[in-house]
């Protein structure tokens, strides 16, 4: 049995040690918001917050996140939408939106840590692939978030 916390709340999940984050969220603790895309890496849109990281959660062990802090993009803003959320739907990003989750984990991430990021910055930080190519709103979606 693996102990952990996720949004805030401690779990034990009673699974295959080995078994990827991103099931024992989406299976045991139903917070669908993280997708799986991929399952090798690649996407991101499983993107979660581990401990300030943004950690892409099929390819970490329940094992591995014993005694960590996990967030989603369920609790990324407790009473209201997260800037980047909020930038989001200004900028109007969102295609289909299965991306969505992980790629705002992922700018959030990176703007807690860095407020005001170069264009550099987002481009080594943000891997995150989207299939419908929104790509050129989701910059102008991080200025706005920021300012
Ligand atoms: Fe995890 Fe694609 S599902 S990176």
């Amino acid at each position: 049995m693996t102990a952990f916390t996720v949004n805030d709340r401690p779990v034990r999940y009673r699974m295959d040690p080995q078994t990827p984050l991103l099931f024992a969220l989406r299976e045991a603790s139903n917070l669908t918001g993280t997708k799986y895309g991929c399952g090798t890496g690649d996407c991101g849109a499983c993107t979660v917050d581990i401990d300030g990281e943004a950690i892409r959660s099929c390819q970490i062990s329940i094992a591995d996140c014993e005694g960590r802090f996990v967030t989603t993009i369920e609790a990324l803003s407790q009473d209201r939408s997260h800037p980047v959320q909020q930038a989001w739907a200004a900028e109007q990003v969102t295609q289909c939106g299965f991306c969505e989750p992980g790629m705002i984990m992922a700018i959030a991430v990176l703007l807690k840590k860095t407020p005001d990021p170069t264009n550099e910055e987002i481009e080594a930080a943000v891997t995150n692939i989207c299939r419908c190519g929104v790509y050129p709103r989701v910059k102008p979606a991080i200025r706005r978030a920021v300012r």
